[in-house]
């Protein structure tokens, strides 16, 4: 379920509803929902910033419970920290944070006045859609496998309030779509393998475009890919019973002769490293490793659902990585899909392995305006840029550009890595065109490297998302990263 999201012009004291949440800076300084809160309760904030109480540090929270003078039930002050440094990153935390505690009170609704902050350079409609799209993600709860959680009968949130007015209207329109995505990318990420498995995402991409006039999927099997000579990707699938998949959906919104836009996406249901085995601690992390894929599924989902007109295509391979008696080995060669022959030096460097031939693939059907993939494609790639960026590689810099600003954007960010010729020693072999791993140097820009090799002639881009794409640890949840980015990248191409 998402949270629903609506615009309210109610004054902070006189709200009906069970919370009104309004920000406090640094040093006591008062934003203008807090001072008319605090003088209709008789000084009840500043009461408590004198105490030190109320410090307004960045992300603090205080819940004023039944406020003289105050409609609302509940206020719940939030610390955006100093003013002067405030900017993008400090908006959407502080609303995370206050949506976190918001999830945590027993209320169904509530109204926040955060959106009325001054963020450097962004308009209403950017605080408001960014404030949705906050508070959706702190409040998301992965339910699918978990049967026995307790509910403890009071009220959850539900819906939200923004202060804004009708210029804010296209913030709260887009948010509810990129959420939508989001939700679809979190959602099946989380899953575990032997549920999420290449049939089932062929599944979840097929019901969405049965409910979409202008969607259509069509799925390849394993022996339509072996007919058409997915040499590369077939060979990653020979150790898993779950059978590869590659699944194709198109979008027509723009004009019949438009060229479509177009997104490849990592599938790997699960990732053991196949015959290079990975080693076990940390080895159930690589259910994730169909991030890619959830990503550019839910980004396709959020430009339908915004019905933004353009043409986009989404192609999805879907195999599982798996040891196995038939499984394919170090120094196999095998034979892709573009006719170039790959010589396999580590089973474990498999996402190249299909994303090779679904860009190829691709390219050849399509014949886009522009491809971009994404991808959980290399352990380098958190080793160098860690969490917060995702890895974009391009030997076009205008795309890169455009990428790199629908980032800032969304602050669903992606830095830039060099593609250059240089590299591409690194990937020579003696027994096939190219080999498959490029050594321990700059792995995530060997792996761009070698993708680079089968999107010659074409405007691409490639996005390592091993880093964003969940949360580590235990209890680490898939992000929904790049939805958003890619989501926007659309938005501004469809102008
Ligand atoms: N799916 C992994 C990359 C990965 C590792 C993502 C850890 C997130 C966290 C990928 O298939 C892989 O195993 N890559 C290897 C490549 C190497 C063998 C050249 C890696 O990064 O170690
Ligand atoms: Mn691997
Ligand atoms: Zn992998």
């Amino acid at each position: 379920m998402t949270l629903q999201f609506s615009l309210d012009s109610a004054a902070p004291e006189t709200a009906d509803v069970p919370c009104v949440v309004v920000g406090v800076y640094e040093n006591g300084l008062l934003t203008s929902a807090a001072a008319r809160v605090d003088s209709a309760a008789g000084g009840a904030i500043k009461r408590q910033v004198e105490s030190g109480d109320i410090t307004g540090k960045a992300a603090s929270t205080t819940v004023l419970f039944a406020p003289e003078g105050i409609k609302a039930k509940r206020v719940l002050v939030v610390g955006l920290g100093s003013q002067k440094s405030f900017e993008a990153s400090r908006f959407q935390k502080v609303n995370m944070e206050a949506a976190r505690v918001l999830s945590r009170l027993p209320i169904d609704s509530a109204l926040s006045f955060l959106t009325e902050v001054d963020v450097p350079s962004r308009d209403t409609a950017w605080r408001v859609r960014t404030a949705a799209l906050a508070v959706d993600h702190a409040t998301y709860r992965y339910t699918a496998t978990v049967k026995l959680r307790e509910k403890n009968g009071q009220p959850e949130l539900s819906s939200i309030s923004f202060a804004g007015g009708d210029n804010a209207q296209t913030g709260l329109d887009q948010a509810r779509a990129i959420a939508q995505g989001v939700l679809f990318a979190r959602e099946l990420a989380n899953l575990p393998p032997n549920i999420c498995n290449p049939a089932y995402i062929a599944q979840k991409a097929s019901e969405f475009a049965d409910g979409e006039a202008q969607v259509s999927c069509k799925v390849l099997d394993h022996e339509e890919m072996a007919k058409l000579g997915f040499g590369s990707l077939l060979a990653v699938g020979r150790g898993s019973a779950n059978k590869p998949k590659l699944i194709v959906l198109e979008y027509k919104g723009g004009a019949e002769d438009e060229k479509p836009y177009a997104f490849v996406g990592k599938g790997i249901t699960f990732d053991t490293g196949g015959i290079s085995l990975k080693p076990g601690p940390g080895m159930e992390e690589m259910k994730f490793d169909m991030g890619g894929a959830a990503g550019v599924l839910g980004a396709f989902i959020s430009a339908v659902k915004m019905g933004l007109k353009i043409n986009l295509v989404c192609v999805v391979p879907a195999v599982e990585n798996m040891p196995d008696g038939d499984a394919y080995r170090p120094s196999d060669v095998l034979t892709s899909l573009s006719g170039i022959t790959i010589e396999v030096l580590n089973t474990d460097a498999e996402g190249r392995l299909i994303l090779c031939d679904a860009l190829t693939y691709t390219a050849q059907t399509f014949k886009p305006h522009t491809m971009i993939d994404a991808a959980t494609l290399t352990g380098a790639c958190v080793i160098a840029l860690g969490k917060y960026a995702s890895g974009l590689m391009s030997k076009h810099d205008d795309l890169a550009d455009e990428l790199l600003r629908a980032g800032e954007t969304t602050l669903d960010r992606a830095w830039r890595l060099p593609l250059w010729d240089d590299y591409h020693v690194q990937l020579e072999s003696g027994f096939a065109d190219i080999a498959n791993i490029g050594g321990k140097n700059a792995g995530a820009i060997t792996a761009g490297c070698f993708l680079s090799r089968f999107t010659e002639g074409q405007r691409w881009a490639h996005l390592d998302i091993a880093g964003t794409a969940w949360d580590e640890g235990r209890k680490g949840l898939a992000t929904g990263r790049p939805v958003p980015l890619l989501a926007q990248w659309l938005i501004d191409r469809a102008g």
